[in-house]
């Protein structure tokens, strides 16, 4: 489940909720048909990992959508995929209410891949049967391989994979051909001998799964025949055709952060109108150290865009005075932006459209997918963002693309390395880091000391190695020595964290040297702190934020 918003602008989680902007319904449109040649639907039945199938497929090139396992016959073909990926799923085929697809889908003539319970559904809709096991099976199991050919091609005999699950396949129809076992799931891999089908009961998907890559490029290229040819350059080319059409001659307003999203929104946008782009930075006195000198300087000297930079620090920090409960923060600095933000809009008077940073996590997990997976059982933050009544029409260009295509795309663009490889940094800024009250006292401790623990991070090259790593002030002032004199100072938590999704996080293992000299130079460097502490919980129990 990945639920990464580094979508700073726009993708406010007011978890205490505020009015937004309905983002588009849109059924599957000529425009996104242009998007690939080639195309892979993974059909989600509710499992965690279906995001991570599309990123995988994507890594071959190949353009991948997930929709929902209830996907219409005819929402399939106008779709023309190549192949189909069955995903798994928490449910049992044999329970009342089980999710399942329809059941023509196995004999339309497109590749499908059954993985988990997508083989159990296709096995059972095939003359098998699927049954509890004894013991549930969780973890690496070694898989013996019947023949090293199509799906199987390039695999050894005997390789790791890895397993989640309850049932499994125990009989199959003689349509069926067994391709794998393990020493408990006898009925590993299988292919059915006339139609396309394949199932694999293991997680080809997941790092744990070494040859997992080999057995999907399989699958991809010699079962659906797909080239792989989906790249960051074409779709780069045809988004900017297409954002020229749907534009024409009219003005397009974009939200400016600093992350990674609305930067490449806007990279894109003015790659394709230039001068017709506008482009509004609310500074509202939450940024870090610098990053707005840096967004201002990378959006009108190299993009030379027409940039209107609204100073709102104290318009922030005044509704910000005396509050100390951190929904209650997030609400209130919405509400702020989205007054600051309509107040620069109407000055820009021709403007028509509002560019938003949405991206394909977002729009899943908002359960706004046209035919949207299993959007519902992961929804657990709101996709917030301006109010209907600013009447703009919206651009999402990036709502096809998951985050490291993104990254890629930004760097197509021309945006530099330091931008499109930031860590994620919420919509509320450092107010949600500056635990307790906020005001400008306590985020210039609190930038200082997060601009030198980046600064220590990126020397010691850790900062690509790391997910995310910054700084927290804490609400706590506790008693030390300097010198010859007693301090009675403010506390710095280090946190950084390793993580794929965000949804889960390990904290990052630095090096004990490292941490010293963070901590030295935190405590000698900035004023008002005299104790540094490395946060060594992990996601969940903890979140990754502490507000
Ligand atoms: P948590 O703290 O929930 O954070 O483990 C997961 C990821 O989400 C980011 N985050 C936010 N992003 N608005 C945002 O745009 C928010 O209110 C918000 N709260 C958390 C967090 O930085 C991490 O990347």
């Amino acid at each position: 489940m990945i639920r990464p918003k580094f979508g700073r602008f726009f993708v406010f989680w007011f978890r205490a909720g505020v009015s937004t902007m309905p983002t588009l319904a849109d059924p599957f449109s000529t425009q996104q048909s242009r998007l690939a040649d080639e195309r892979v639907l993974v059909l989600d039945f509710g499992s965690q990992y279906a995001q991570l199938i599309a990123r995988r497929v994507r890594e071959q090139n190949v353009f991948c959508e997930i929709v929902r396992h209830d996907i219409g016959l005819e929402q399939i073909r106008r779709r023309d995929p190549r192949g189909l990926i069955l995903s798994g799923g928490p449910a049992s085929v044999y329970e009342e209410g089980a999710p399942r697809c329809h059941a023509e889908l196995f004999r339309m003539g497109i590749p499908v891949l059954g993985i988990c319970y997508g083989m159990q559904l296709a096995c059972e809709a095939l003359g098998g049967q699927v049954d509890r096991v004894p013991a549930r099976e969780y973890g690496r199991a070694h898989v013996s391989v019947s023949a090293q050919d199509g799906l199987f091609a390039g695999i050894p005999e005997q390789t790791e994979v890895w397993m989640s699950h309850g049932d499994q396949v125990s009989r199959v129809s003689e349509d069926f051909l067994s391709l794998a076992r393990t020493s408990t799931c006898p009925i590993a891999a299988v292919r059915h001998r006339e139609l396309p089908v394949y199932g694999l009961q293991f997680h080809p998907e997941v790092t744990h799964t070494p040859l997992g890559g080999t057995l999907l490029a399989n699958f991809l290229t010699s079962v659906c025949g797909c080239r792989g040819q989906w790249q960051m350059g074409d779709f780069a080319r045809e988004t900017v055709d297409r954002l020229r059409q749907q534009v024409g001659s009219r003005r397009v307003l974009c939200g400016l952060s600093g992350g990674v999203d609305s930067s490449v929104t806007a990279a894109l946008l003015f790659r394709a109108i230039g001068p017709q782009l506008s482009c509004i930075l609310v500074d509202n006195g939450l940024l870090r150290k610098g990053e707005s000198e840096s967004v201002i300087a990378e959006f009108t000297e190299h993009f030379q865009t027409d940039l209107h930079v609204v100073r709102a620090e104290s318009r922030f920090l005044t509704t910000l005075a005396g509050i100390t409960e951190p929904q209650e923060k997030r609400r209130r600095i919405g509400h702020m932006f989205i007054d600051c933000f309509k107040d620069e809009a109407e000055k820009i008077e021709d403007a028509v459209f509002l560019a938003q940073g949405t991206l394909y996590p977002d729009v899943i997990e908002s359960g706004a997918a046209p035919e949207g997976p299993a959007a519902t059982i992961k929804l657990h933050h709101n996709v917030g963002g301006l109010p209907a009544e600013l009447g703009f029409e919206l651009i999402e260009p990036l709502r096809d693309l998951f985050k490291d295509e993104v990254r890629r795309l930004g760097l197509e663009l021309g945006l530099p390395d330091d931008l499109v490889w930031r860590h994620p940094f919420p919509g509320p800024g450092l107010a949600v880091r500056c635990l307790g009250e906020v005001n400008r006292e306590r985020l210039d401790i609190l930038r200082e000391a997060d601009a030198i623990l980046i600064e220590e991070i990126r020397s010691a090259g850790l900062y690509r190695e790391t997910s995310q790593t910054f700084a927290v002030l804490l609400p706590v002032h506790s008693v030390g020595v300097m010198g010859d004199g007693r301090t009675y100072d403010q506390t710095i938590a280090v946190r950084s964290v390793d993580t794929d999704d965000f949804m889960t996080a390990d904290w990052s293992r630095l090096p004990y040297e490292l941490l010293a000299q963070i901590s030295t130079r935190v405590i000698n460097e900035v004023q008002g702190v005299n104790r540094v502490c490395y946060d060594i919980s992990s996601k969940p129990p903890a979140t990754i934020e502490w507000e």
